[in-house]
């Protein structure tokens, strides 16, 4: 039996360079014919447009690697109305995992935002108390420039077999700092927690030294 690595791949700008990384040397040992990849939100526009979570993987990793068409599933944000796509991309999922009732992810990546949102989990959402659903359709605060998003939701994040974090720069210290120390247990990042173990945290230096900073040079 073929044995498949079943990803989800993080929105925002942090995973830019990972992907790049993944897309040169780093990314030659990896049996891509294997690997199917999944987002874990994108925001409501169509797939080309700069705000897309899937054009900058497309545009730094899958243009650049023997990946095939087929392994890749976006979610297709761009459909109207957003719960839509949401239903669109909870069909294909299940498709995936027939009968099952949570997705069996290998690894999900996810960022993290000042607020302490994580894919398009968002404070105080009412969609962070879903249980059954997969995938669903919500309004980022209104700060955000793209509100409406399409997010899976905590159970189907939650039960896959690894998560890793990835945070860069000064500017997430403070929630990083409040998520790993467990006083912010409301914040949707704190809510994560892998089928087993721990979420595992990559910072780069500017996040990594300004962690010390704010743990007392611990
Ligand atoms: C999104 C995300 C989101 C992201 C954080 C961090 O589409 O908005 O998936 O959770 O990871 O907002 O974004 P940056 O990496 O751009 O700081």
């Amino acid at each position: 039996r073929r044995v498949l690595f079943r990803a989800v791949l993080a929105g925002g700008g942090t995973p830019r360079r990972l992907y790049e990384l993944l897309a040169g040397e780093y990314g030659d040992n990896i049996a891509w014919h294997q690997v199917h990849l999944f987002w874990g939100d994108e925001r409501c526009v169509p797939p080309d447009r700069p705000q897309s979570n899937f054009k900058l993987a497309q545009e730094t990793l899958l243009a650049r690697i023997p990946l095939p068409a087929e392994n890749v599933h976006r979610i297709p944000a761009e459909l109207e109305p957003p719960r839509e796509a949401a239903a669109a991309y909870e069909r294909l999922l299940r498709s995936h995992w027939p009968q099952a009732t949570c997705p069996a992810f290998d690894l999900v990546l996810l960022g993290l935002g000042t607020d302490g949102h994580t894919a398009s989990l968002f404070p105080g959402d009412p969609v962070l108390e879903e249980r059954k659903s997969w995938v669903r359709a919500i309004l980022a605060p209104p700060a955000y420039e793209i509100r409406q998003r399409i997010t899976l939701t905590l159970p189907a994040i939650n039960s896959a077999g690894a998560i890793y974090f990835l945070v860069s720069g000064e500017t997430k210290v403070p929630v990083l700092h409040r998520v790993l120390e467990q006083n912010g247990s409301a914040l949707p990042a704190s809510r994560v927690r892998p089928a087993e173990g721990e979420p595992r945290w990559f910072l780069d230096e500017a996040a990594a030294k300004g962690l010390q900073r704010a743990q007392g040079g611990r």
